[in-house]
């Protein structure tokens, strides 16, 4: 079992036109440290860590766990998307058993401004209703975060509450797949 039930982790690795959704290798190590401790990346999510503590915690093969893709361009990471299970004590649910699917997405900032994000997300959505057609998928970012934003409104989420949390507002919208009618 994983953190989506009966679906088998890892997918076979997921191809869009420019990039590939994988599971991490080793050889991904180094961007993963260039993500964590990025202050641009941390600017929204809790700040940069610092590098020698990263250096020393994240393992051989980091961030292999059911849910976390890898987003390769050209053989080389540039971010990575996470699909978790929501905790239910945190503000924000469409359910009401809670323990929504919930996506979040961080790529190193040489890669934004290219629609890299969106093509991922949006193929990892894919992959997710696939999966489990019947459930949505929720989102949770800053409204202070014009990027990630404007990511969540391009891809389909659409706003259910904003609420104070971590010193900040945020905005917690919910996604669902187009299901064609007729
Ligand atoms: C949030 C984040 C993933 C957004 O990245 P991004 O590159 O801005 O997002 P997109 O993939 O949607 O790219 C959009 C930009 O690419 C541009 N673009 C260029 N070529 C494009 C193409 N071929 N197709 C689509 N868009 C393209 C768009 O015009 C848009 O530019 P703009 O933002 O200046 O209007 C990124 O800023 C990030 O990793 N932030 C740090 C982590 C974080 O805060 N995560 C959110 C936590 S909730």
């Amino acid at each position: 079992m994983t953190a989506f039930g009966p679906v088998a982790w890892p997918p076979a690795p997921i191809r869009t036109e420019r990039l590939v959704l994988r599971e991490p290798e080793a050889r991904d190590r180094a961007a993963f440290i260039e993500l964590f401790a990025s202050p641009e990346v941390g600017t929204y999510t809790g700040g940069p860590r610092p590098r020698d503590e990263l250096e020393r915690a994240v393992p051989e093969v980091p961030g292999q766990r059911p849910g976390l893709f890898v987003i390769d361009l050209d053989g080389a990471m540039i971010g990575m998307i996470t699909l978790d299970r929501r905790d239910a004590e945190r503000p924000g649910h469409v359910r009401p058993d809670a323990g929504e699917a919930e996506l979040g997405y961080m790529f190193l900032p040489e890669a934004w401004g290219c629609g890299y994000a969106a093509e991922a997300c949006a193929a990892a959505l894919d992959w997710f209703a696939g999966a489990l057609p019947t459930e949505p998928v929720v989102l949770c970012t800053q409204t202070a975060n014009d990027r990630s934003m404007r990511l969540a409104a391009k891809l389909g989420f659409t706003e259910v509450q904003r609420f104070e949390e971590y010193g900040a507002e945020q905005w917690f919208g919910v996604w669902s797949p187009v299901t064609p009618s007729g």
